[in-house]
């Protein structure tokens, strides 16, 4: 199994980035769900100058999800890739939208943080040490209290929801990359998600980087089962409203 990581998937991320947002539209559910994931982290929509950190924030579709979630609040978003963020950037954003050329792994807290929330979708499966981006995510960019919210393709553990996603895979999504001459990708996509975390191995993981009030939620449609919204605060709630 060849997984695509740093250069070399920040390449194909380039290489795949015209194509890109064309692909997901042809998921059922793909931005509704992104939505659902940003809402769970239940962001006041008067928020403004709450900071938000969108990590792998690609075409903007992750970004978009979180400006509707809190239409004011002051959103951070960073990726890889100089080819996805081009095309966020030939987008309309509000001022409160600012786009960064960085890894997760190179983002600072002097990036526009500490951050009230930090939204992560479809990213750590795809970083080399996601413990290593975890521990920055809660010791320097979250402030005490602040929450995550991680968005991924990560198995329930049951059989039926891998034979599933297996046969999606090779039905599907390598023979559309195949169409879009982005075959490398979508070969990653099938293979990473065979090989990452269930979605209670990822909740240990988050648990043992030292988040507290962890849980795993599932999302509607086709994607039950294989993909999941990951929720965790950085220590206790700094703010008693939240409390309750
Ligand atoms: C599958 S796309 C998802 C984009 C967006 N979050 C969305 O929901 O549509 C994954 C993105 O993560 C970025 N990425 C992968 N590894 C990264 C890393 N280590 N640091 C920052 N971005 C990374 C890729 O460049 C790509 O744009």
């Amino acid at each position: 199994m060849t997984l695509l990581r740093d250069h070399d998937l920040a390449r194909a991320f380039d290489h795949a980035s015209g194509a890109y947002d064309r692909l997901t539209a042809l998921n059922p559910g793909y931005r509704a769900e992104l939505l659902r994931s940003a809402r769970r982290l239940r962001l006041p929509r008067d928020g403004e100058g709450l900071r938000v950190l969108d990590l792998g924030c690609g075409t903007g579709a992750s970004t978009r999800a979180l400006l509707r979630a809190a239409p004011r609040a002051r959103i951070t978003a960073v990726d890889a890739s100089a080819g996805m963020l081009r095309r966020a950037l030939e987008k309309r954003w509000p001022r409160q939208v600012r786009f960064l050329h960085r890894t997760a792994e190179e983002t600072a807290a002097d990036d526009g943080g500490p951050y009230d929330a930090v939204f992560a979708a479809y990213l750590f499966r795809n970083v080399t040490d996601p413990d290593q981006v975890l521990g920055t995510v809660r010791s320097s960019l979250l402030r005490p209290g602040g929450r995550l919210a991680v968005h991924e393709y990560s198995l329930s553990g049951s059989a039926v929801h891998r034979a599933l996603w297996r046969a999606v895979c090779d039905g599907v999504i390598v023979p559309m990359g195949s169409l879009t001459g982005a075959r490398a990708l979508y070969r990653h996509l099938g293979h990473s998600v065979l090989g990452f975390d269930t979605a209670p191995a990822f909740t240990d993981r988050l648990a043992r980087a030292g988040f507290t009030e962890v849980t795993a939620l599932p999302v509607a449609g086709w994607q039950t089962g294989i993909v999941h919204t990951f929720l965790a605060r950085n220590g206790s709630s700094a703010r008693p409203e939240e409390a309750r």
